[in-house]
């Protein structure tokens, strides 16, 4: 097989593309056929052996890739040939097949494509711990993030937008600022240029930020911490300049602030449950279309080493992919495919409803899918009983001799706006809330009555968070996108954006 061979351990121009023994697995490991490669900053050290850890040379880096499984050590028991998956193996994937075990190995969704997959779980995975287990960053919060047009920069402007916050990007190039306002920056500083603190200051009224992203480390973090609020965090993500700041204990008291380590890796082992939570929302961002990785550049294996060599050059901006093999494939438009994906998506069963002990939980927790409700038998009493109280009595809906001969189906069909009203009902099987005081309807938005519900039909609902504001008031609005599917049909009864806004 090909491969992008490490002989010596110097730099992206001394690496070799060769043909060279595809690898043996292990029993616990899966072989997968690569099919995308992320490029990563640790990619650069390890090849220099300035890493962590050491691979035996020779060696392929790439430590992310997606593919197809086509080989099974005897005792994987999880997985099965054929099955699409993303991986995290250290090094191995500038390769054409690549040996993993299975620990580190993730299904993916179908409607995914391998160049998304293989740029997600690095700088998404990383960002998103920072700041929802660590930060725990709260909608309205400002927060400054460093060398944010780099991977996990660039994931962290797009997530904390998602969560709310107040984002302020900084970046080298005016280039690379215009990416970070594309992914939802409010305010941008060229900190090569201008003076850090005064923008800083002037952003916040003086009032400081309540998180500091650093994945640069070197010279601006005396700066970001010296310009922290009360309370503040400020995360230690890495040290992209190569200089690990040694900064005086005092800052941190004077400012009442927290300077808290960021180690993904050893939290994805750790905590293998939360992390795969974390995963599974990323996912649903990601299919969902609110997140979407900037892609520099796709680069052919034969010429992976050039995309070292741009990260090194810093480059790079958001991610830098390698592509594996010939496959063709159309990238998809997560956007435009957003409601297939999500049908796709969508749990089994989960009757016990999800729980969240306080409103404010809910804002940690955008993009979680909620499960689906039991299912509820729609019978002629119920649309007799609701065309009563809403004095809409249409012989559709009530006459069931006519409509043997009159509709399409023979049988009458319940009022749209009754499948709508059923929404609040399955609403409670799905979810719970600790701590609340009252709960109203708010609104609806992008309603949709899409296949007629017959009756005797049975329906029941998915639903999944859309969002969740924080209001001055204290109370919370909650959109849920929700689906009303009708067994054995392929076409949803209802889908609609529902707002309740919970006090
Ligand atoms: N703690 C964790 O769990 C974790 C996980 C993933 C990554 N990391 C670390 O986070 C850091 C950034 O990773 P990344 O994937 O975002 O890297 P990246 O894509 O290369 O981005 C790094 C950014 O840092 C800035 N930078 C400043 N001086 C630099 C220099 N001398 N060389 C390269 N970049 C420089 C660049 O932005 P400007 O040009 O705009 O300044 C660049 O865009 C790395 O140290 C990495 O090891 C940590």
């Amino acid at each position: 097989m090909k491969a992008l061979i490490c002989q010596t351990f110097e730099n992206a121009e001394s690496l070799l593309f060769q043909d060279i023994e595809a690898p043996i697995i292990g029993d616990n490991q899966v072989l997968i056929s690569v099919r995308a490669c992320g490029v990563n900053f640790p990619d650069n050290l390890i090849i220099q052996g300035k890493y962590q850890f050491k691979p035996i040379i020779p060696f392929a880096p790439g430590g992310e890739v997606s593919g197809v499984i086509i080989g099974l050590g005897k005792d994987v028991t999880n997985f099965s040939i054929g099955t699409r998956v993303i991986a995290l193996c250290g090094w191995g994937g500038f390769a054409e097949q690549l040996a993993v075990d299975a620990s580190r190995v993730f299904p993916i969704p179908d409607k995914m494509d391998w160049i998304t997959a293989a740029g997600t779980l690095y700088n998404y995975g990383t960002s998103y711990y920072a700041l929802k287990q660590k930060a725990q960053i709260q909608s309205g919060e400002t927060i400054l993030i460093l060398g944010a047009a780099g991977g996990v920069g660039l994931a962290a402007v797009e997530l904390a937008k998602q969560m709310g916050a107040i984002v302020i990007a900084c970046a080298s190039t005016e280039e690379k600022l215009a990416v970070c306002k594309s992914k939802g920056a409010d305010f941008t500083i060229n900190y090569l240029s201008a003076d850090l603190k005064e923008q800083i200051n002037s952003i916040t009224n003086n009032k400081g930020v309540d998180i500091v992203y650093d994945p640069v480390g070197g010279e601006f973090a005396e700066t970001a911490l010296r310009c922290m609020a009360w309370k503040g965090r400020y995360l230690v993500v890495g040290f992209a300049s190569g200089i690990i700041p040694k900064l005086s204990f005092n800052l941190a008291l004077l400012k009442g602030c927290s300077i808290i380590g960021i180690f993904w890796g050893s939290f994805a082992e750790k905590e293998p449950l939360e992390n795969y939570k974390n995963i599974q929302e990323l996912v649903r961002l990601l299919l969902t279309g609110k997140i979407k990785q900037h892609l520099h550049k796709i680069y052919p294996l034969e010429n992976a080493a050039a995309a070292l060599q741009d990260l090194q050059d810093q480059k790079v901006i958001g991610k830098a992919i390698i592509k594996i093999g010939n496959w063709e494939e159309n990238l998809v438009d997560l956007n435009t495919t957003r409601a297939n994906e999500t049908e796709s998506l969508k749990k089994e069963i989960s009757i016990n409803p999800i729980h969240f002990t306080d409103k404010s939980e809910l804002i940690k927790n955008i993009g979680r899918d909620l499960g689906k409700t039991e299912w509820l038998t729609i019978n002629q009493e119920r649309i007799t009983q609701f065309a009563e109280s809403t004095l809409d009595f249409q012989w559709v809906h009530l006459d069931a001799e006519k409509a043997k001969t009159d509709l399409p189906g023979g049988k009458t069909i319940a009022h749209g706006y009754l499948t709508m009203s059923l929404v609040s009902n399955f609403f409670y099987q799905i979810i719970s809330i600790g701590k609340v005081n009252s709960f109203i309807n708010y609104g609806i938005n992008k309603a949709r009555f899409i296949s007629p519900v017959e009756v005797g039909s049975e329906i029941r609902m998915s639903a999944y968070i859309n969002n969740v504001e924080e209001m001055p008031n204290g109370s919370v609005k909650l959109y849920l996108n929700c689906t009303i599917e009708i067994k054995g049909h392929n076409k949803p009864a209802f889908v609609a954006e529902i707002i309740s806004m919970i006090f």
